[in-house]
């Protein structure tokens, strides 16, 4: 091999390795995109404050910041949503009322919703609940991960007592080791 080409074989090597070692900090390789989480709706029952945000971190602790608005005392509530990921679409209708009572104690969703101060019963009071940067490992989901990996979108509709809610998300989880993987092979 000459000596130029040897050259420039070691330099990306060593690009695709600091490259490499960067994302895979990032929780085993995965990387959380957020495109957009936003209401759908100005007219909001329950809203999401415009600087909500959710950042997977290198050590699998999922950040979230922001605030959710009640306008009102949400006694009931049936969401209507759609999830969508790459071309497989979902939907459903759920009580979201009855969804919080079925949610067992200790498990890990009522953990989150504590940890997060969200309410785990109707009703929901009016007020605003700020999360002001709050975590969540998620170290033991990484199999998981593999699983939902793609691109996620997703748009709920709920309709309570008091008036309806619009909001909607688009997200990419990726898996970053095989991507750069790919590109290092595919060139
Ligand atoms: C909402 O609920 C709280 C607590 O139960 C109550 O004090 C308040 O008066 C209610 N507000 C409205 C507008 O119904
Ligand atoms: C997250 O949980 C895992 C076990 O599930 C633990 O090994 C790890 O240290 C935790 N990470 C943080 C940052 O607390």
């Amino acid at each position: 091999m000459k000596k130029a080409s040897m050259t420039s074989v070691l330099i990306s090597t060593i690009n695709v390795l600091i490259l490499y070692a960067k994302i895979a900090r990032c929780c085993g390789g995965y990387e959380l995109i957020i495109d957009y989480i936003r209401n759908c709706d100005s007219d909001n029952i329950i809203e999401l404050s415009d600087n909500f945000n959710v950042i997977l971190k290198p050590n699998c602790e999922v950040h979230f910041n922001g605030c959710i608005i009640s306008h009102a005392n949400i006694t009931s509530s049936i969401t209507e949503y759609t999830v969508q990921k790459n071309s497989v679409k979902m939907s459903g209708k759920k009580d979201g009322c009855k969804q919080l009572d079925n949610i067992k104690p200790s498990s890990d969703i009522e953990k989150g919703l504590d940890l997060l101060g969200l309410p785990k019963r109707c009703p929901i009071n009016k007020g605003t609940v700020c999360l002001g940067i709050k975590s969540i490992n998620v170290s033991k989901y990484k199999l998981l991960m593999n699983v939902i990996a793609g691109h996620l979108k997703g748009k709920s509709v709920m309709t309570t007592n008091a008036g309806k809610s619009c909001m909607e998300f688009s997200a990419k989880l990726v898996n970053s080791l095989v991507k750069v993987v790919g590109h290092s092979v595919i060139g």
